[in-house]
């Protein structure tokens, strides 16, 4: 419970409780839920869509009751108010309304409308991590440009009490600025944190009725993306340091859009309806579903279209699924984040009576007095459960009188939460239960002294047990310890290839995401244990959900440089500086982290950037078989297919490419792909540009022309690449790079099998 609780909650990713848990308590919740009355026109069961209607209609009757009357020809006009549960229209057009299977169906036949899907609940998914990534606290900014730019973030709300987003030295808020501050009741902001809004359009959360954060995970991604410097910030002393976001001095608006138990959909599209006419330059967006889902019936590929259009970069993280084929951010018009690892991890270690010494994976800011407390293991102390229960340290398996004054050992991970309800001093654990995709190695919050071992060690010490009269253990205070092996892609995040648009490379790219101190919400129980009571301004946590913010701090540094830069720009020069991440260490290279892991202040200067415009995306798109009218009508806009050659998604003008290979079943199948790309000389006026290409024995690269002389700012460049060899149910994971001796411009080249 303790671990799973704490991924669908710390960590995006997670899907709607009722069809993924198993638990009891949440059954029952969901049966309650299924049981509800209705209170509508009849006893058929409603549920909650999004009649999404495209862009904004230029039309003399006001959108909302255009949807009123639109809503009228299926419901008992009696009852539309009821139905209606909210309308879109500043950046776009929809609304969503509660209605019938029926209803819904008649709705679906309606000209204006351009799809209709229920409303999902998604779930949401520093010190150290900023100098890793080589953006160190004396870095050189532009502060005037950059308290300029304003940041929003779709989450669960914030504390904006926080040191944080302390306003001391900020001026009023930029003058595009047009949101508000509507954070509800006993909320201010302030020069920092320039605009909150809310949104519960079901009307059914506990709510504080305020953009308050109650989870923490909000306050913890902007202050990621954009908190101040906060001096001798850590977790109860553990990542002792200053804390910061990316752009210290730019402004944050945040949109609170999830709860406890998830975030719906009606509610990010709302917040992005807003945000976008708030003006915001970039959206992070740490949470999704858990598994792609077509474009049209996405809120946030949607959302985040509309947000182009206004020159707005949105930023998503890439889930939590961990395997491949999970990453559930598809859309070119996104940059996707995976989650890696920095060079400072946690761990917690545990001296046994013997002196022998394990280090284990925990959070553990208690330290236990004097030296060795009884250890007892789980199947000895129980009454009531079999040995198999006890064993793992299963709820109500532990006796408390004789739990009383000791440290618990538990075959399985959760036990640590059911020895914290049972009184005990402490709980070693094993790995045991830990939800595959997380890997052993991240550390997570317990609420009393534990650690969580390898396998090894933990058989070891059950050795120790077995064979001591008098078994003692100490479990210490956490520490911190240098990962040489960083960055390495965790085994939560979400992995490609893209399951939609399969010539799509995603993710994007990799930053940290593992073991974050950042600041968090004094009323949230930094573990996920209700009954913790301690209460922290800063705490640690893991996930894409992490990772996300870092990017859009980064693209917010790279923006203050170049205010006028597209999206995309700004995209491709965090992409093609990236650090180069190493192929053997992790087998589904570029599908884990895309084109490596950001550098921001290299990506201030790429040299050349490869941009997308809008009309780029919408022929991709006409070459994915949608056709002009149902485009126009998603987008909004007013553009026309191409009657002539299309662009495919392997010749978007992406930073990096790929391609999927039909193989018909052959083991072995023979290639041969060609990109095109054009590139804008955003580096020195007159410069020349060489390209080199990855060698292999499996494919050969060729590249035309492989110079690209420059004599202008901004002068476009167009070259093809093509690349041909075999492939063997294993990807081809190649790259090319630019240089004029000054700058690099690396993209990563991946051609896969279907079979992968
Ligand atoms: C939608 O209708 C159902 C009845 O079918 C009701 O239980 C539910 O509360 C309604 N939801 C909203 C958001 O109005
Ligand atoms: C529905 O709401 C509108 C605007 O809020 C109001 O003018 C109208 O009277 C309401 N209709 C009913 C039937 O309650
Ligand atoms: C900051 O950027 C502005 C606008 O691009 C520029 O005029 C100014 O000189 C820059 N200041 C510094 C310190 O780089
Ligand atoms: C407002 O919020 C702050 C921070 O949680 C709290 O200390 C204070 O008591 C609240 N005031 C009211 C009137 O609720
Ligand atoms: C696991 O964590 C340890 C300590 O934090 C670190 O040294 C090691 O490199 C990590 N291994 C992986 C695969 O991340
Ligand atoms: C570990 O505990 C969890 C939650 O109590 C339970 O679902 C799981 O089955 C246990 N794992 C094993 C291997 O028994
Ligand atoms: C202590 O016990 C462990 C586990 O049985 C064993 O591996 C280790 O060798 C012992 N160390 C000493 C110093 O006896
Ligand atoms: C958290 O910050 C508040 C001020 O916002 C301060 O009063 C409180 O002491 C801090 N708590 C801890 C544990 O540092
Ligand atoms: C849309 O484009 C067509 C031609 O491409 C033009 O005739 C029409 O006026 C445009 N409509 C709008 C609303 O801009
Ligand atoms: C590029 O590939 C397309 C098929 O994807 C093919 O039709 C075309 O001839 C190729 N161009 C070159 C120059 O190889
Ligand atoms: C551009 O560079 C080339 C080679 O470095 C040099 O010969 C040429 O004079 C330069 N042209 C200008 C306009 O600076
Ligand atoms: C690469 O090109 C060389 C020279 O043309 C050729 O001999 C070799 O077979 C090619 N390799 C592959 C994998 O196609």
């Amino acid at each position: 419970m303790f671990l799973l609780r704490n991924i669908h909650l710390r960590m995006d990713g997670g899907y709607d409780h009722c069809s993924k848990n198993s638990y009891i308590l949440l059954l029952i919740i969901c049966i309650a839920l299924l049981m509800t009355v209705p209170t509508h026109t009849s006893d058929e069961e409603r549920q909650v869509y999004i009649v999404y209607l495209g862009g904004l209609a230029e039309t003399d009757e006001s959108p909302s009751s255009h949807h009123s009357r639109m809503l009228q020809q299926v419901v008992d006009s009696r009852f539309v108010n009821q139905s209606m549960v909210r309308s879109y229209t500043r950046s776009f057009n929809g609304f969503a309304a509660n209605l019938t299977a029926q209803e819904k169906q008649e709705l679906a036949g309606h000209e204006d409308v351009v799809s209709i899907f229920p409303s999902r609940t998604f779930q949401p998914q520093t010190t150290r991590s900023w100098d890793f990534m080589g953006l160190p606290e004396n870095v050189h900014r532009n502060l005037t440009v950059e308290s300029d730019i304003i940041i929003g973030v779709l989450d669960t709300g914030i504390w904006p009490e926080s040191e944080s987003f302390n306003d001391e030295g900020f001026g009023p808020p930029p003058k595009k600025w047009k949101g508000v501050c509507e954070g509800g009741k006993n909320f201010t902001c302030n020069n920092k944190l320039i605009g909150a809004r809310y949104y519960n359009s079901h009307q059914d959360q506990p709510s504080d009725g305020s953009a308050r954060d109650s989870e923490g995970h909000g306050t913890h991604t902007a202050s990621t993306a954009a908190g101040n410097y906060v001096k001798d910030a850590s977790f109860y002393g553990i990542a002792k340091g200053t804390a910061r976001g990316g752009v210290p001095s730019a402004r944050i608006a945040a949109y609170k859009v999830c709860y406890s138990e998830g975030c719906r959909e009606v509610d990010i599209l709302a917040a992005f309806d807003d945000a976008i006419a708030d003006g915001v330059d970039i959206l992070s967006i740490s949470l999704g579903p858990q598994t792609p889902l077509q474009f049209e019936d996405d809120t946030v590929a949607i959302g985040a279209f509309h947000a182009l259009q206004k020159g707005i970069l949105v930023l998503q993280s890439a889930g939590n699924s961990g395997y491949k084929k999970t990453v559930a951010s598809i859309v070119p018009w996104i940059f996707t984040v995976a989650a890696s690892s920095t060079d400072r991890g946690i761990v917690t270690k545990v001296v046994i009576g013997n002196g022998t010494v394990f280090s284990g994976k925990a959070i553990n800011s208690f330290s236990l007095v004097g030296t060795g407390v009884p250890v007892v293991y789980g199947k000895d102390v129980t009454k009531t459960c079999s040995e198999v229960s006890a064993r793992q340290c299963a709820p109500f398996c532990l006796e408390p009188s004789l739990v009383k004054g000791k440290i618990l050992l538990c075959d399985n991970y959760s036990g640590v939460n059911n020895a914290f309800r049972a009184g005990a001093v402490g709980a070693v654990t094993s790995s045991n239960a830990l939800p595959p995709q997380v890997s052993v190695n991240i550390s997570f919050i317990v609420p009393l002294p534990a650690s969580r071992l390898k396998d090894q060690d933990f058989n070891d010490l059950q050795s120790y047990y077995a064979a001591t009269i008098t078994p003692k253990v100490d479990i210490l205070t956490s520490e911190s310890v240098k990962n040489i092996d960083a960055p390495l892609v965790a085994h939560f995040s979400s992995k490609g290839p893209n399951g939609i648009i399969p010539d799509i490379l995603k993710p994007d790219v990799t930053a940290p995401g593992i073991e974050i101190l950042a600041a968090f919400s004094p009323i949230a129980p930094p573990s996920d244990l209700p009954q913790d009571k301690r209460s922290v301004n800063y705490s640690i946590i893991s996930g894409t959900s992490m990772s996300c913010p870092h990017v859009a701090g980064a693209a917010a540094y790279v923006k203050s440089f170049h205010p006028d830069w597209s999206p995309s720009a700004i995209k491709s020069a965090l992409m093609t500086t990236a650090w180069r991440m190493d192929p053997t260490k992790d087998s589904l290279a570029e599908f884990s982290y895309g084109a490596g892991h950001i550098d921001p202040v290299k990506a201030v200067d790429p040299g050349l950037v490869y941009e997308t415009f809008t009309e780029d995306y919408i022929n991709m798109l006409c070459s994915l078989g949608y056709d002009t009218a149902t485009l126009r009508k998603i987008l909004g806009i007013n553009s026309t297919c191409p009657t002539g050659v299309q662009i495919t998604p392997k010749d978007l003008n992406y930073p990096s490419m790929a391609k999927r290979i039909m193989t018909g079943g052959s083991t072995i199948i023979t290639f041969s792909e060609n990109f095109t790309r054009t590139v804008t000389n955003v580096g020195l006026k007159n410069s020349t540009y060489k390209v080199t290409t990855s060698i292999s024995p499996d494919y050969n690269i060729s590249v035309k022309p492989d110079i690209l002389t420059f004599r202008t700012l901004n002068e476009r460049k167009s070259f093809e690449v093509i690349i041909s060899g075999k492939i063997s149910g294993e990807m081809v994971s190649a790259e090319l790079e630019w240089s004029d001796g000054v700058h690099r411009v690396r993209s990563p080249i991946t051609v896969y099998p279907d079979s992968l």
